[in-house]
C-alpha cells in the first residue's frame, strides 16, 4: 500500500481539483510521548508496532501559513528565513506536498513559524506535519475531520497523529494494512497542576533521525522483542495513573518507558545513543531531588534535552534546581 492510495480513500477517489481558498492557516502543538511510539509495522505508511500515549504543549508548536503561488516550485521559509530546496528538510516536506498536489504545476508559498528547535528531540516533525495537514485542510476547504487529518498527519511523521488536540492523546496502533484504523484521539480527562519542564541542553540537530534509528532499533536490537509488552504494560497503568490523577504512578511509568526505549537503541548495532554528557548529569539530579523527597520524573525523545514532569505545588523548588527550565503549564495554554 502506498501514501497515495490512503489518500484516496480519505478523498473517496480523488484529491477536490483544486483548492477553494488562496490561503491556508493552521496552527499544532507539539507533543510529547509518556508512552513511546518506537518501531514501525509499515515503514511508507509510519504505521507503529504499538498504541502510544502523549500530552500536548499548548503554547509549543508550528503555525504553517500556505498561500498559492504562480512560480515553478515551492518556496519554504522557516522563521522568516528562506530554506534551499535542496536540503533534507526541504525534500521531505516537497516530497509530502507532491501527495496533495491537483496539478503538477501547483505550487505554494510555505511560510513555517516554529517555536521549538528542529531536530532536537522536541518532536519538531510532529507540530510541524499536523499543521501542514491543517493548513492544507484550511486553503482547500476539504472539511476533514481530526481524525482524517491525524491518518494524513501520520504519513509525514508518526508522532503527528497525535498533534491535532490539547492535554492528552492516545494514537490506537490499528490492525489494519492501510491504516485507517491508525489515529489518534484526545482522552477527555483534564489535569491543571500538572507541569511539563523543558531542559534544553543542546540545540543541535540530532546525529540520526527518529526514522533510521527507529529501523535500526527493530532490525539489529535482541531486546527490541520486549518493548511490545513494555508498551501494553505501560500504556495500561498510564490511563490508570490518569483516571485517579496518581501522579508518582503517571511520571515514573514515563520515565521508565523512556528509559527501556533509550536502553533498547543502546543495544542496537551500530548502538544508538542520542544522551550527552549534560542529559546523564541532568538525570541524576533529577534522581537526586527524589532521593530527597521532591516529585520530579523526567521523559526523552529522540535527542539530547529532557522534559521533567512535576507538579504545580513543587515548581518554585524545580525552577531554582534548573534555572534554564522553561515550565509548561500543559492545561492552561
Ligand atoms: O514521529 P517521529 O518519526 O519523529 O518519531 C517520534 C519518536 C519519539 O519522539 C521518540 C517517540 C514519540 O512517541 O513521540
Amino acid at each position: 500500500m502506498k501514501k497515495a492510495n490512503v489518500i484516496d480513500r480519505i478523498f473517496h477517489g480523488g484529491l477536490p481539483a483544486s483548492p477553494r481558498n488562496q490561503k491556508g492557516l493552521a496552527f499544532a502543538p507539539t507533543n510529547i510521548a509518556l508512552c513511546k511510539y518506537w518501531g514501525k509495522r509499515d515503514i511508507e505508511l509510519n504505521l507503529p508496532v504499538t498504541s502510544s500515549l502523549s500530552i500536548a504543549l499548548p503554547d509549543k508548536g508550528t503555525m504553517t501559513y500556505l498561500s498559492l503561488q504562480d512560480k515553478a516550485t515551492d518556496t519554504i521559509l522557516v522563521n522568516d528565513e528562506e530554506i534551499a530546496l535542496t536540503t533534507p528538510f526541504a525534500e521531505r516536506l516537497v516530497c509530502y506536498l507532491d501527495l496533495f498536489r491537483p496539478k503538477k504545476n501547483w505550487h505554494l508559498h510555505i511560510d513555517i513559524k516554529i517555536n521549538i528547535p528542529i531536530a532536537a528531540g522536541l518532536a519538531s516533525s510532529a507540530s510541524g506535519f499536523a499543521s501542514l495537514v491543517a493548513a492544507l485542510n484550511d486553503l482547500g476547504a476539504w472539511s476533514l475531520t481530526k481524525q482524517q487529518l491525524s491518518i494524513l498527519a501520520r504519513l509525514g511523521s508518526g508522532s503527528a497523529a497525535r498533534s491535532f488536540w490539547m492535554g492528552f492523546v492516545e494514537w490506537n496502533a490499528g490492525v489494519q494494512s492501510d491504516g485507517m484504523d491508525s489515529f489518534a484521539m484526545p482522552l477527555d480527562i483534564e489535569w491543571p497542576e500538572l507541569r511539563v519542564g523543558i531542559l534544553t541542553l543542546s540545540n543541535k540537530e540530532k546525529p540520526i533521525s527518529s526514522r533510521e534509528a527507529m529501523q535500526r532499533t527493530v532490525n539489529s536490537s535482541v531486546l527490541y522483542s520486549a518493548w511490545p509488552k513494555k508498551i501494553a504494560q505501560d500504556l495500561a497503568i498510564l490511563k490508570q495513573a490518569i483516571h485517579v490523577k496518581n501522579f508518582s504512578l503517571l511520571a515514573g511509568t514515563a520515565e521508565s518507558n523512556a528509559l527501556t526505549m533509550h536502553a533498547t537503541m543502546l543495544s542496537s548495532w551500530p548502538p544508538i545513543c542520542y544522551s550527552l554528557p549534560e542529559t546523564l548529569a541532568a538525570m541524576r539530579k533529577v534522581w537526586e531531588l527524589r532521593h530527597e523527597g521532591l516529585e520530579v520524573y523526567f521523559t526523552q525523545d529522540a535527542g539530547p534535552n529532557l522534559k521533567l514532569l512535576f507538579l504545580e505545588k513543587n515548581q518554585a523548588e524545580l525552577t531554582e534546581a534548573f534555572p534554564d527550565m522553561e515550565v509548561i503549564s500543559v492545561f492552561e495554554g
